[in-house]
């Protein structure tokens, strides 16, 4: 089995690289990144050992090198984790999400039309579905919830959601789609709610919350995800959404302090900042699907993730020093400094 893992270099497709590679020894992975902000070839230093692995930078919206590629190396299966992936960078600009989470799906599945493939699988995301009331605790995102964007982000997603659905009815490409809650866990970059608290924590420097800290994520432990798009790539059927989660919801609030008591500093640290424009209230994913159909449960509690996250982030401070000590310090200063 040979399969393409596209943005490999980023914090989801990294793990599901490592997950893989540790499940499914005999199987080979080629890695596609073109190595933007997010993309870190150090992540993927241990793969790069294996022989069964194999990295190619470059972009999924680069139609003559994906092509290639596909010629070359006849693929089974394509996971598509590749995209711009962090709303506030949407809302300043929008342009490079059009042309990566779109058109970058459009490309790969032209290539998988034209060379064969056995599966093309779409990592998608609960944003999808917009958001939920924060009174309303008995409402759940199912697979038949309607398509509902709020940021440029999340309806690029959507917006490839349904081009990956168009492709199956019209071209009849078998296709999946997973639409997963927020990850947390190893080599998450320092931009998202998580390893930026942890990270500034370290350096007591302020915790940026927006708002009043009181829109609600449902995380899930990053490893999770990982095994269940490996489930739903070898037994889920072919044109269906799984939506992925743990029914673990929480005030952003409560998990800024979590990361603080964790790490042994003071919330006097938290500073409420300026609440971010159309800024989605609750997220909370209902598995049903995807437990009844493949049997997957997540492994890891919240209580334990968020231990062994933070324990992550301690013993690879390299890791994230790097990144936030280059082109990251501009971004940031220029998204905090007047919040
Ligand atoms: P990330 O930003 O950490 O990584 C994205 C990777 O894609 C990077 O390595 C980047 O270099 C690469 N990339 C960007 N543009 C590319 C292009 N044109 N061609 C090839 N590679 C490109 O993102 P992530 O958090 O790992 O998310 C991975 C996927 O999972 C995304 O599709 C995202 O929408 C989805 N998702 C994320 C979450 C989450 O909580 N992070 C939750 C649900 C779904
Ligand atoms: P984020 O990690 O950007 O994920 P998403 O917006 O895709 O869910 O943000 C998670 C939540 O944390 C979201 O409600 C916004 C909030 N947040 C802050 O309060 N402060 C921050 O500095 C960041 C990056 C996010």
């Amino acid at each position: 089995m040979k399969i393409l893992v596209t943005g490999g270099a980023g914090f989801i497709g990294s793990n599901f690289v490592y997950y893989m590679l540790e499940k499914h020894p005999d199987y080979d992975i080629v890695c596609i990144d073109a190595l933007t902000y997010a993309g870190n070839l150090s992540t993927l230093k241990t793969a790069l050992e294996n022989p069964k692995f194999k990295f190619v930078k470059g972009s999924i919206a680069d139609r003559e090198l994906v092509f290639e590629l596909f010629e070359n190396e006849k693929f089974d299966i394509v996971v598509n984790f590749a995209a711009e992936s962090h709303v506030d960078r949407s809302i300043e600009n929008p342009e490079i999400f059009l042309k990566t989470n779109i058109l970058g799906t459009q490309v790969l599945m032209d290539a998988c039309r034209k060379y064969g493939i056995q599966r093309y699988h779409q990592v998608s995301t609960d944003e999808v579905y917009g958001d939920l009331p924060l009174d309303r605790p008995d409402l759940f995102f199912t697979e038949e919830t309607p398509i509902h964007t709020s940021s440029p982000y999340s309806a690029s997603k959507a917006s490839a959601d349904l081009l990956v659905m168009a492709y199956h009815r019209t071209f009849g490409l078998p296709v999946t789609i997973s639409r997963c809650s927020n990850n947390y866990g190893p080599y998450h970059f320092p931009e998202k709610l998580i390893p930026l608290m942890i990270a500034n924590a370290l350096n007591d420097k302020p915790l940026p919350v927006y708002g009043k800290g009181e829109n609600v994520r449902d995380w899930l432990y990053v490893e999770d995800h990982c095994s269940a798009i490996d489930l739903i790539i070898h037994n889920g059927r072919v044109g269906e959404v799984y939506n992925i989660g743990g029914h673990n919801e929480m005030a952003n609030i409560d998990v800024v302090k979590l990361v603080l008591k964790e790490l042994g500093k003071s919330e006097e640290l938290i500073t409420y900042v300026t609440d971010r424009a159309g800024h989605d209230r609750r997220y909370a994913i209902d598995p049903t699907k995807i437990h009844s159909e493949l049997g997957w449960l997540p492994a890891t509690k919240f209580a334990d993730g968020i231990k062994k996250t933070v324990q992550w982030y301690l013993d690879n401070k390299s890791w994230w020093e790097e990144i936030i000590s280059g082109e990251y310090q501009n971004y940031y200063e220029k998204m905090y400094s007047n919040r």
